[in-house]
């Protein structure tokens, strides 16, 4: 079997398209979605980031700004620019873009941003929503592998799922998401004894470690939907995701690039839930 591919650039645009006239509503209703993004330090790869949400923002009339912390910046002077945001009434959502310096806990300080502005789904009260099965602003790139589930037709009721990956970002909140559509969830993680074992009877696998080669195509099951979410950088510069690609797209039915994957779809669902936050705050507000 040679696997179909699964355009993340496509679906991110799409689903961006069909943000667009939610955005003009909006707007027309003087309420402009808006967007801020904390930086601290200078790390590249969230620099990138950073640059592709804001970018995203634009094409689509969203406003958006970047905050800027030196990276020896303290814990009081993060949590001040965040509170700070809180109160902003044109701010709407805030990201606090990691990984942090670290002498700064991410844990600590994200959870100072208010759950109705928290875009990234990440503080408690998001997350409890999502256990609870009642979600509400739910972490991107889980939003982001649902989506290109859905987009590409894919039966989750019933599915065998195996999500490798265990991390509040993505591993828990997309088995939560597979678990509240019917699937049959296994999460596995890095101390998981035999992960083949687990792999080979999933209908759908979910990687996110961080860990070039995780899952090959020996440890797939025929026709599986393969879904990558590591993204590393080796050291000829390559970026390469958790999957060994060459090996399980000759096993898998569909699978994800890296990049072209999942990533793209983590912009566009965290500018879909920007302007979920604005519509909550204009119905607040009546
Ligand atoms: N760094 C890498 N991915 C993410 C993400 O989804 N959100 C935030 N805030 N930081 C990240």
């Amino acid at each position: 079997m040679t696997a179909l591919l699964i355009d993340g650039a496509l679906i991110a645009r799409k689903l961006l398209e069909e943000l667009r006239p939610r955005v003009a509503a909006l707007t027309a209703g003087g309420t402009k979605p808006g967007l801020a993004a904390i930086l601290v330090g200078d790390n590249a790869a969230s620099e990138v980031y950073v640059r592709n949400k804001i970018r995203a923002c634009s094409d689509l009339g969203l406003k958006s700004d970047v905050h800027r912390l030196a990276a020896n910046c303290s814990e009081d002077e993060l949590i001040a620019l965040i509170e700070k945001l809180n109160r902003t009434p044109d701010i709407h959502g805030i990201l606090l873009q990691l990984p942090l310096p670290t002498h700064l806990d991410a844990e600590r300080t994200t959870r100072h941003i208010n759950a109705a502005k928290d875009v990234d789904g990440f503080s408690w009260e998001n997350l409890g929503a999502l256990v609870a099965g009642h979600p509400q602003l739910a972490p991107c790139t889980a939003l982001g592998v649902m989506a290109m589930i859905d987009h590409e037709g894919l039966k989750v009721e019933g599915a065998d799922a195996v999500v490798v990956g265990r991390s509040v970002a993505v591993g828990k909140p997309t088995a939560l998401m597979l678990i509240a559509r019917g699937a049959t969830v296994t999460v596995c993680t890095s101390k998981t004894r035999d992960l083949a074992r687990h792999t080979r009877n999933a209908d759908i696998v979910v990687v996110a470690v961080g860990k070039p080669g995780t899952v090959n195509g020996g440890m797939l099951k025929p026709g599986a939907a393969v879904f990558d979410v590591g993204i590393n950088r080796l050291a000829d510069g390559k970026i390469t995701g958790d999957v060994d690609f060459a090996s399980a797209s000759a096993v898998a039915s569909r699978i994800t690039p890296v990049p072209g994957g999942v990533g793209r779809m983590t912009v566009a669902t965290l500018i879909a839930n920007t302007v979920s936050a604005a519509e909550n705050f204009v119905k607040a507000k009546v």
